[in-house]
């Protein structure tokens, strides 16, 4: 080959591994010959091993990827599944979807087959959570308005036991009934105005927002909270994130829950631990769509090393009123989730049993 071939040839070779989506290449034998980075990512196949093998021997148990790369070599048809596909990646299963095409030379000579990859991971993780928010909705709906027949009752019975109070000869041992009364009132109260913390819509007050500000001083302040010298706050915030738009108020009490809920965890678990706080910028492309969802989020993660949950578990925990404390009123987590999904985001957990537990709160980078 000549120099100036030779330079082509690497030019369209790097243009082929800067692409995001994974690119396979076969010969018109079904031979591999070329595979970028992407494809090795999803795959979990390096370009060594595949590369001048047959695609049928490499991806021998895939065998609807191998159906379509057949149908397009033998017919030079173009073939796409975006809805059913899944792969084999090491232990895991992820789901892709895939188009193959021919190869085509510029006289519409046909020498080989294009494979195109993407990992659909977190559109699908993405599409999970829409359908839990719709299903929360519902429940909300029927939750506000339990919650505001509660209200005037309760009011009229603190009322009613508070005047009872003044009423009783001094030193009665009543008092403490009384007392008793209005502490589990108080509690009645907490949960009727976190559920309608919950289910009331309300409109964002968009600020640009200093977010390593915000956790930083969070931090500072669980640090002084004196039974907390059990627990070691780590942190690794990522400077190069800039202001952006969120509520923070919101946000605030977003990460307080989700610290709150690390640290009983750790504290119940073995009576002390460490929790880690990481925030850093994602950018994914695969999570744009139509140009209307941005493509760049700031991940915050809150890693425990507590007890960690099961899979039976994990899928409960954001319903409204999940608790497995006795003091606790399971409304923590599904606020959490209403305030990241009211900011277009979304929030995933990560846990194993007996490891630790990690919440990442992903919010759209809007500046
Ligand atoms: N970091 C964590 N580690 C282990 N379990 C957790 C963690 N965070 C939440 N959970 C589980 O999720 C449940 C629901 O949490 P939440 O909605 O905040 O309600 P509450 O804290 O009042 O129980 C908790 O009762 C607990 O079982
Ligand atoms: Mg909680």
């Amino acid at each position: 080959m000549n120099d100036s071939a030779t330079h082509v040839m690497e030019y369209f070779a790097n243009v082929i591994d800067s692409v995001g989506d994974g690119v396979i290449v076969l010969d018109n034998k079904g031979t591999i010959t070329l595979m970028n980075p992407a494809a090795e990512e999803i795959t979990g196949v390096s370009r060594r091993q595949a590369q001048e093998s047959a695609f049928s021997a490499i991806f021998a148990g895939e065998d609807a990827l191998r159906e379509m790369v057949e149908k397009t070599s033998a017919t030079g048809m173009t073939i796409s599944d975006y809805e059913n596909l899944a792969m084999k990646k090491g232990l895991h299963v992820i789901p892709v979807s895939a188009t193959t095409s021919p190869l085509l030379m510029s006289d519409g000579e046909r020498i080989g087959t294009i494979l195109v990859l993407r990992d659909l991971t977190n559109i699908r993780e993405l599409e999970e959570a829409v359908r839990k928010a719709d299903r929360l909705s519902t429940l909300g709906t029927l939750a506000a308005g339990l919650a505001h027949e509660i209200k005037n009752p309760l009011g009229g019975i603190k009322g009613a036991a508070q005047l009872l109070e003044r009423e009783l000869p001094d030193g009665s041992e009543l008092v403490e009934y009384i007392k008793v009364m209005l502490k589990e009132v108080g509690r009645v109260n907490k949960i009727v105005e976190e559920l309608l913390n919950l289910t009331t819509p309300r409109k964002l007050k968009l600020d640009k927002i200093n977010l390593n500000q915000i956790l930083g001083e969070i931090v500072l302040l669980q640090k002084r909270a004196e039974h907390l010298n059990k627990i070691s706050f780590l942190q690794s915030f990522d400077v190069s994130i800039p202001p952006f738009l969120a509520d923070e108020a919101l946000l605030t009490q977003l990460f307080l829950n989700l610290i709150k809920n690390a640290v009983e965890a750790v504290i119940e678990y073995k009576g002390s631990g460490t929790i880690k706080i990481i925030t850093r910028v994602v950018s994914d492309y695969s999570l744009t769509k139509k140009g209307e969802r941005p493509s760049r989020f700031v991940a915050i993660d809150v890693s425990d090393n507590g007890p960690g949950m099961d899979k039976d578990r994990i899928d409960h925990i954001f319903t409204p009123f999940f608790t497995t404390k006795s003091k606790g009123t399971g409304l923590g987590l599904a606020i959490c989730q209403k305030i990241v999904s009211e900011h277009r985001g979304m929030i995933k957990v990560d846990s194993e049993a007996g490891k630790g537990t990690t919440f990442t709160a992903m919010l759209p980078l809007i500046l």
